[in-house]
């Protein structure tokens, strides 16, 4: 019986270093969630977009200028528009890349943030808060909360404190960073962020929330809604409530109705998988018991964050135009 045992138990060890060992040399990825990151079980990592630094600048097509700021351990960008005289609303932006990706200095966002602050006249900050997987969830949105108080606290920047009317400020990002704006706009209204400072409205494009249970056809895109999940569980590993954790599933937040702000405005694409939760989000608002005002917009035929991919195209011209305005709003 004895000898039995340790025969077996011998064979079952053999049996799991052998396993072990194939399967380390055949497989020495940990995860893969493309195309954001691929992550190898010796601690490279590998990401595939959102690399590339463009440098501040003073924009030669619309004269918007942008300088880089460090505070604590965090950066951001700022822009000021053309001959800005006086005080401006001001935008607090968050960008995309799935809490794994982009940066607020990267082409993508360079070019967003100016475009859009051309066209609105707006001050904003473009917040590069930290990444997953080397900064795990909640690591962003301690990053953000704390470029949120720097932004707001007056003395932060000259062009801070001589052209942003802090009595209209804005939250906006897109993808993982409208998530982000999303959860400043609820920790505003949970501290009072002090007089003369009022948050007037956020808008979010494509944000990115999720939830265990099927909503609308996620299943009908599953390849794409699988990629999304897995970006959530593997930034925020400690999170309890996986998919359903109030900051990524609004239908579970208690908090939902404390939205700092009178009006939201959700942006999704027609052929984004996220759709189904950009639209849950603006309905679990409109029950939650919040005093503002949420609108939708859809944009048929296009593909998540499309005006990022195409900033030429005539959709996304349209959307600037929308977000232009929305910030202008008296
Ligand atoms: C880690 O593994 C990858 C894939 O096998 C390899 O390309 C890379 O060079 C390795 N890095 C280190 C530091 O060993
Ligand atoms: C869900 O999406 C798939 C793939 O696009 C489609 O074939 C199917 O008809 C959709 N189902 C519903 C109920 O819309």
């Amino acid at each position: 019986m004895a000898a039995r045992r340790s025969f077996s138990l011998l064979f079952f060890l053999a049996f799991s270093t052998l396993h072990s060992l194939s399967q380390s040399q055949s497989d020495p990825i940990l995860y893969d969630i493309y195309p954001f990151i691929r992550v190898y079980k010796n601690g490279t990592i590998q990401r595939f977009i959102g690399q590339d630094f463009s440098p501040p600048s003073t924009d030669p097509a619309t004269g918007v200028l942008s300088k880089d700021v460090r505070f604590s351990h965090l950066s951001a960008r700022l822009y000021l528009p053309r001959n800005a005289a006086g005080k401006l609303p001001l935008l607090i932006y968050f960008h995309g890349g799935g809490f794994f990706t982009e940066s607020a200095f990267s082409p993508t966002y360079h070019h967003h943030l100016t475009s859009l602050v051309a066209a609105a006249r707006v001050a904003a900050v473009s917040v590069n808060y930290r990444l997953a997987p080397e900064h795990p969830l909640p690591a962003a949105y301690q990053d953000a909360w704390l470029a949120l108080q720097w932004a707001l606290s007056r003395s932060a920047d000259p062009w801070i404190k001589n052209h942003a009317d802090l009595g209209r400020f804005y939250l906006g990002g897109d993808s993982a960073g409208a998530n982000i704006a999303h959860r400043m706009a609820i920790r505003v209204g949970q501290d009072n962020p002090g007089p003369g400072i009022n948050l007037r409205g956020m808008f979010l494009n494509c944000p990115f929330f999720l939830g265990k249970k099927e909503i609308g056809n996620e299943s009908g895109d599953a390849y794409t809604e699988a990629q999304m999940r897995k970006l959530w569980v593997y930034a925020y590993p400690g999170s309890a409530a996986g998919l359903d954790d109030p900051l990524v599933n609004p239908g579970t937040d208690p908090e939902l109705g404390r939205v700092g702000c009178g009006r939201v405005l959700v942006y999704v694409a027609g052929k984004d998988v996220l759709r189904f939760r950009g639209r849950y989000y603006a309905a679990a608002l409109g029950r939650s018991g919040w005093k503002g005002e949420v609108k939708v917009v859809e944009v048929e035929g296009e593909s998540h964050v499309f005006n990022l991919i195409n900033p030429n195209s005539a959709k996304a011209a349209a959307m600037l135009r929308v977000l232009a305005s929305f910030l202008n709003h008296s």
